[in-house]
């Protein structure tokens, strides 16, 4: 099962306390979600928020177990929607802003490999429909290639994936496909594999791991909901609560950084990292995801309180 990563952290710096309404914006598996409601209960409320509906079934299982059905389905308000609408979501429930919300970045473990729901993509080692969405109501990795130029390939390759080696990869990307159209994700990884110079093949990580994360990136358009996200914090989050965000790209922590420093400035918020928050060495080794987690935290309110 998926671990979640800088758990003791993100209690610490969110600081949830019995009775309040708490945000997790992508629930995952639940393994955050689990110990932010143990902080609220008993008189709290998680909403509980994620783009993929597996990911909400496996979440509500996880609380469950933990807590049994009548505690969840009191305590527990779950949206299979982005995080991008959050503000929405807060509204339409009724409930006050939040004192804590939560963002956890990218795909889980158990979107990878998990007997209980239909593989996506995300892996390139093994073979699956090529989608890398996280629903079927987002345009499909297999469906939206076709349609881009090489240099629109080269753009997203390079901008979300800093892959040197973008316009080898592109050109024979759309030289296959005049073939054949891709439909696995071992087709597309093979092909970079054949594209790139054997040296880096060899390389530390898999040659086809950088066009995969920015063709995910691309179609979830992730930082785009990262930046609505951001955009809507004052309706989300009461002053005097927190928002803390976990990303795994620097595209995304450079995101962070600089919105939570845009609201600190206009006296909006206050920074509680001055440096994002990593994970110990002792939490990397017996979690290797957790070696690229950055945490950043932000305080809803006038720098000044
Ligand atoms: C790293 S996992 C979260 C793991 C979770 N914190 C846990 O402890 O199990 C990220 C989750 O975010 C979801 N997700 C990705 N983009 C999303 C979006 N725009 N809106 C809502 N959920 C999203 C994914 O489906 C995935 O379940």
């Amino acid at each position: 099962m998926h671990t979640p990563v800088l758990t003791n952290e993100v209690l610490g710096l969110l600081d949830p306390r019995p009775g309040q309404f708490v945000l997790d914006g992508t629930v995952g598996s639940g393994g955050h979600a689990l110990e932010l409601l143990k902080k609220i209960l008993p008189d709290g409320k998680l909403l509980a928020i994620d783009a993929d509906r597996y990911s909400i079934l496996a979440a509500e299982r996880t609380l469950v177990a933990a807590f049994g059905r009548e505690i969840v389905g009191s305590h527990v308000i779950f949206e299979h929607d982005t995080y991008a609408r959050a503000a929405q979501a807060v509204s339409r429930h009724g409930f006050p802003l939040v004192h804590a919300a939560l963002l956890d970045l990218g795909f889980s473990s158990d979107q990878i490999d998990s007997a209980d729901r239909p593989p996506r993509g995300f892996s390139f080692l093994s073979d699956e429909p090529l989608l890398m969405t996280y629903n079927d109501e987002t345009v499909a990795v297999r469906d939206f290639l076709p349609e881009l130029s090489v240099a629109d390939l080269v753009k997203i390759l390079r901008e979300f994936g800093e892959e040197r080696y973008a316009m080898k990869i592109a050109t024979a990307i759309k030289e296959r496909e005049r073939v054949r159209p891709f439909l696995t994700t071992r087709d597309l990884s093979e092909t970079i594999t054949a594209a790139i110079p054997p040296r880096y093949a060899r390389g530390r990580i898999h040659p086809a791991t950088r066009t995969f994360m920015a063709l995910r990136i691309y179609a979830n358009q992730e930082l785009n909901q990262l930046k609505l996200f951001l955009a809507d914090i004052s309706l989300i989050v009461a002053t005097g609560g927190r928002v803390g965000v976990i990303s795994f790209h620097s595209l995304e922590d450079r995101l962070v950084k600089r919105d939570f420093l845009a609201l600190a400035k206009e006296n909006r918020g206050r920074i509680i990292t001055k440096k994002p928050v990593t994970a110990s060495a002792n939490e990397i080794r017996q979690n290797a995801r957790a070696r690229s987690a950055k945490f950043r935290v932000l305080e809803l309110g006038s720098n000044t309180l």
